[in-house]
């Protein structure tokens, strides 16, 4: 494929050549590779802003200079000459694979894309009226639910036999009365034999835990490798399954010669992309893989670090990205384009909207300072799909004049410039994406992350649990409801 993409590949290694040219005010003071004394002294701000909370090997943003590291490896390198599966395996063991073991991983990417119980009890909610980010965050619980013996093997029959039983052969309850026997059991001849442990335990359909099985045992079944396989191919199947079902469409089967990042367009549009299609879904799923202790991966840290499990963690991942301060941004970036109209509004709508104070979606970043450098690469990106696509014409050169306002304004002086989800929804819409399927793409991505941060974190696990100072009031009297109305207010301390 390389071949025949090498002009995406020149596109990645000028933006990487530009990147370097950027002059650096200021130099970053946290480098990599220094010995980490606890505690560790830090200025904090509010939104945790500054604060240290663990050590990671997983990746690197240095704000400063605009770059991004995996694993060692600069952002720029992985987009130029590897893939997202290997970016993935890189996130997950901490090194580039073998070939053996890309044949290995690759092959139980393929094997875990096929999540068809998930998705038959997904389609039983109402996922064409759900916010798309609710329903890829209820289907990766629902692949919990496949996945952990706990709940498969012990809490249910055969899921088929559910479904069975379900469309076919339950009667309703005529007069459930105070019988015990009046709620619905599984078929207790079901006996399901778990050889994953060390003893084999015979189990009848019961939903309670059989004897013998320790809690901590389920839950550490899903923290493992497995789960975040299972987890990083099924999320596209997933939110491919979600777009078509929202647009009255039946989700589309994997097809395993293809790549993830082919198959995640090709099951979302029924179509099978061209080779610079998927190199460019390719390096966008690259580009937002990880991203240091951003907003997301520390909720699905702090839930893991409970010692609750990775599909629960990655819900919390999903549901943080959701907002717009977030993962969320890349979709408000295009109604706001939408709403500019062209570039030659580009001006006057900035000077409205500062005028008003407010944020321009798809600018600004915590830790960047400099140019994002995943924008370096989505932008080049976005205007070479935009040359065939004269809707995607329109929007990318108001976001290019949007850009140069931008930075006219609050570059130099608040060292704001375009953020990974500044350009990414031009490339999503001419890669055929829907744009309410912008954020659960960037999620489909970022759950490599996630995953590998969690796995990483748990090795040396320490619950999370910072302080708020306390602002309010002490020693209140309690007053009971009927008197409060003649209390007044409450006593000043
Ligand atoms: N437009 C205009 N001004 C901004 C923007 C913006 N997009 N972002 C920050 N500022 C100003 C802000 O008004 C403040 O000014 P002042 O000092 O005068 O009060 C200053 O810059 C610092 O802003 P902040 O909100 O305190 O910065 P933060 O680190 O808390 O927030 C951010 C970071 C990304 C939430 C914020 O820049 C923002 O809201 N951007 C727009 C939403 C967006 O694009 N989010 C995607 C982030 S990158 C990808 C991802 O992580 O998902």
């Amino acid at each position: 494929m390389w071949e025949e993409t090498k002009e995406i590949t020149e596109i990645v290694l000028r933006a990487a050549r530009k990147a370097s040219q950027e002059p650096i005010s200021q130099s970053e003071q946290a480098l990599p590779g220094k010995a980490i004394h606890w505690p560790v002294e830090c200025a904090i701000g509010p939104g945790l802003e500054g604060a240290i909370a663990c050590e990671s090997k997983v990746g690197y943003v240095n704000g400063l200079q605009g770059q991004l590291v995996y694993r060692g490896y600069d952002i720029f390198e992985l987009c130029a000459y590897s893939c997202f599966e290997e970016t993935c395996y890189l996130l997950l063991h901490g090194r580039l694979p073998t070939s053996s073991q890309f044949g290995s991983f690759r092959k139980q990417l393929a094997e875990y894309r096929h999540v068809p119980k998930t998705l038959r009890l997904l389609m039983s909610f109402p996922v064409e009226g759900m916010n798309a980010m609710g329903a890829l965050r209820m289907g990766t619980n629902l692949m919990r639910q496949e996945f952990t013996f706990g709940d498969l093997e012990i809490a249910k029959p055969d899921i088929a036999q559910a479904h069975e039983s379900d469309e076919d052969t339950i009667s309703s309850e005529a007069d459930p009365g105070d019988k015990a026997e009046s709620f619905y059991s599984f078929d207790t001849t079901n006996t399901v034999v778990l050889t994953s442990m060390e003893e084999t335990i015979a189990v009848s359909g019961s939903r309670k835990p059989a004897k013998g099985i320790r809690h901590q045992e389920v839950l550490q079944d899903t923290s493992s490798l497995d789960s975040c396989c299972h987890l990083i191919a099924g999320a596209p199947t997933l939110t491919a399954a979600i777009a078509r079902i929202r647009n009255g469409q039946m989700p589309i089967e994997p097809d395993p010669e293809l790549s993830h990042a082919a198959n995640y367009l090709y099951m979302m549009t029924g179509r099978r992309p061209t080779e610079i299609e998927e190199r460019i879904m390719d390096i966008a799923l690259i580009l937002h893989a990880d991203h240091g202790m951003n907003a997301s991966t520390f909720a699905a840290m702090v839930v893991a670090s409970t010692l609750s499990d990775i599909y629960f963690s990655v819900g919390a991942g999903i549901a943080a990205l959701a907002g717009p301060l977030h993962g969320g941004a890349n979709e408000q970036v295009i109604h706001m384009l939408r709403q500019i109209g062209g570039p030659s509004n580009a001006k006057e709508w900035y000077a409205k909207a500062r005028a008003r104070k407010e944020k321009i979606m798809g600018f600004g970043h915590r830790v960047y300072k400099a140019y994002d450098p995943r924008a370096s690469v989505l932008g080049p990106l976005a205007r070479h799909l935009a040359l065939e696509n004269k809707e995607a014409q329109v929007l990318f050169r108001t976001a290019e004049a949007l850009e140069k306002e931008v930075i006219a304004d609050l570059g130099q002086s608040k060292s704001i410039y375009p953020n990974v989800d500044f350009y990414s929804g031009i490339v999503y819409s001419c890669l055929g994406i829907p744009t309410d399927m912008f954020t659960p793409t960037f999620a489909v991505s970022r759950v490599a992350g996630w995953c590998a941060r969690v796995l990483e974190y748990l090795k040396k696990n320490r619950i999370f649990r910072p302080r708020a100072i306390y602002t309010g009031r002490l020693g209140e009297k309690y007053i009971p409801i009927d008197a409060r109305h003649s209390a007044g207010k409450p006593s000043k301390r």
